[in-house]
């Protein structure tokens, strides 16, 4: 066959140019990911599912195929292929069960066990494959746990101004609209979730806390009272009316504080990744687990809404976004790429990324074709609404008392320059809310348990929910134990 030749040459040598073309290297990577299926936040404690457990644990797999292993389809530079380097990655989540046996399902996935044997100095051998990586609590100036057992999202940000922000929603012509044009509509499901919620709290008022009895029931639930009402309708107006109210608490353009979470998330972000560029890529992988909530502030203050609406909807179980460090520069062991030829690119996966395209969007309201931000560019525009100090947190949530008495001290006497806050230390881990000892959780969830589950499983669990005194949370934990 001659004539096919010259076609397989071209070919060959079309193949041979393209590693050249687009030698693109990713220096590393910061990776905020949400937990996978749990129970419903109408039963404390809320814990993961073994459903759950595989979307996270299949969300590491995809991340491992495509940054880690040595044949990984955008490898990380430097990454250690099989054997974990601790030094390389960082983990962390909340103290909340949820998250933080998500965070180590995840890694399970991303360093799967390898064989390896060490010898004692009698000469006995001692196996073990397992890899063992630490997840650290989310370390904060403010504190708070559980935030997957807590129906109220602003519960654990500690930060009083993004409390009253988010409470003033309530009393916002929008809310209170709303409130009124759905009464009907929630009444109609009532017979649904008459065993929680009562004529009382079941309005637009809850609308998460009953989206997400009903969507947790239609997923692990086969005998729901009252199914027929479950129109794939009625199922679409209480997931967005959900979307609508959470998306409303977490984030107003007019009062930012509103979205602290986010605020403190971007100043993480640029934080770690500037660490990676300044380290050279030592320590390449930030990994933070953490609840719908930051994702949708940070959506807002990042404008991904104008690169698409589906921003304002809650993300799947499992989400992820990632922001690589990339470079189209040389990178080796005597040439490292300077700012100037690094960039960064936003990428989102809605649901585990093993089955969902993770696909990359615009940051800042940018157009559809610049996906790809030069650093200084993408620090400039996160450090428009990032809040990285226990100083400036102070300021931003108006705190004077606690951890920021201090805070409140040395801005008083410094307005003008002089003493960098002394009292800095905490920078940007201020985070999401919470402090906390380092919590290990070991998880093993075996077979057996899974066919357990797909047998059905019984939600028994009646323990309140830790209340927080907030409007919401008194009606979830009165409601929880009348179910
Ligand atoms: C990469 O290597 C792993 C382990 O050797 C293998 O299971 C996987 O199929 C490979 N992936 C690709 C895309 O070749
Ligand atoms: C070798 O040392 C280990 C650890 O001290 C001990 O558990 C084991 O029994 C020893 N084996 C023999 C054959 O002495
Ligand atoms: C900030 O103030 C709020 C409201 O007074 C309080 O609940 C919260 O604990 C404070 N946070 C810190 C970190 O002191
Ligand atoms: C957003 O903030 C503005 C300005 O404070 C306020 O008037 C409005 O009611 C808020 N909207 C919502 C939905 O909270
Ligand atoms: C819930 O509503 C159904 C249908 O109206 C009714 O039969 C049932 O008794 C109610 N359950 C409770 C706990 O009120
Ligand atoms: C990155 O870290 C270096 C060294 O700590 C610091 O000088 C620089 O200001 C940081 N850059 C950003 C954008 O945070
Ligand atoms: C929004 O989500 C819908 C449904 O998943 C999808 O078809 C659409 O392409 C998404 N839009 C954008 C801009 O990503
Ligand atoms: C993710 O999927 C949910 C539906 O499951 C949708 O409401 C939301 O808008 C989606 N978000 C994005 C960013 O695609
Ligand atoms: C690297 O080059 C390729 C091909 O020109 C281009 O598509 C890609 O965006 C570049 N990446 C960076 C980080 O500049
Ligand atoms: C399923 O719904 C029934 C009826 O409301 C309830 O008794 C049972 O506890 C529910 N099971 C689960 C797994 O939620």
């Amino acid at each position: 066959m001659p004539s096919i030749t010259p076609l397989i040459l071209v070919l060959a040598s079309l193949a041979s140019l393209a590693p050249s073309t687009q030698a693109e290297t990713v220096l590393g990577v910061y990776i905020f990911h949400r937990h996978g299926d749990r129970t419903s936040k109408s039963f404390a404690p809320t814990t993961l599912t073994n459903l759950g457990y595989q979307q996270v644990y299949s969300s590491g797999e995809f991340y491992r195929a495509r940054y880690i292993e040595s044949n990984a389809s955008s490898p990380i530079y430097g990454v250690s292929p099989d054997v974990v380097k601790n030094s390389q990655l960082s983990v962390q989540a909340p103290v909340d069960t949820v998250l933080q046996t998500s965070a180590a399902s995840f890694l399970q996935a991303l360093y799967p066990p390898v064989g390896n044997t060490e010898t004692l100095a009698n000469g006995t051998r001692i196996e073990s494959g397992l890899q063992f990586i630490p997840v650290s609590a989310v370390a904060t100036a403010a504190s708070g746990t559980d935030s997957e057992n807590n129906v109220w999202l602003q519960g654990q940000s500690n930060c009083q101004n993004a409390i009253l922000s988010s409470n003033s929603y309530f009393y916002s012509q929008e809310y209170l609209d709303k409130l009124s044009s759905t009464a009907g509509f929630y009444k109609s499901i009532l017979p649904v979730i008459n065993g929680t919620f009562t004529a009382e709290t079941d309005t637009f008022k809850n609308a998460y806390g009953i989206y997400d009895l009903v969507h947790v029931s239609t997923i692990h639930n086969s005998s729901i009272p009252s199914s027929d009402l479950l129109t794939d309708e009625a199922l679409f107006q209480l997931r967005t009316l959900a979307d609508d109210h959470e998306y409303k608490l977490a984030f107003n353009a007019s009062e930012p504080i509103r979205a602290i979470s986010g605020s403190t998330l971007a100043a993480q972000i640029v934080q770690d990744l500037n660490s990676t560029i300044v380290g050279k890529s030592k320590a390449p992988i930030s990994i933070e687990f953490g609840a719908y909530a930051s994702f949708f502030s940070f959506f807002g203050l990042a404008q991904l809404p104008k690169a698409s609406e589906n921003f304002t909807g809650l993300v799947d179980y499992a989400s992820s976004m990632v922001f690589e460090l990339v470079t189209n520069a040389t990178v080796s062991k005597t040439s490292y790429p300077s700012n100037d030829q690094i960039s960064v690119r936003f990428l989102f996966s809605n649901g585990t990324a093993a089955g969902n395209p993770l696909t990359p969007y615009p940051l800042f309201g940018g157009d559809q074709s610049s996906t790809l931000i030069p650093w200084t560019g993408f620090v400039d525009g996160m450090n428009k609404f990032a809040i990285g100090d226990q100083v400036h947190w102070c300021n931003a949530c108006g705190n004077s008392t606690g951890v920021c008495a201090s805070a409140a001290d040395s801005t008083a006497s410094s307005t003008s320059s002089k003493s960098s806050p002394s009292s800095s230390g905490g920078v940007s881990k201020v985070v999401a809310g919470v402090i906390g000892a380092l919590v290990t959780l070991a998880v093993v969830f075996g077979l057996e348990a899974l066919i357990m589950l797909v047998g059905g499983l019984r939600l028994v669990n009646k323990k309140r929910l830790s209340g927080h005194g907030t409007p919401e949370n008194a009606g979830a934990a009165s409601v929880a134990t009348k179910a």
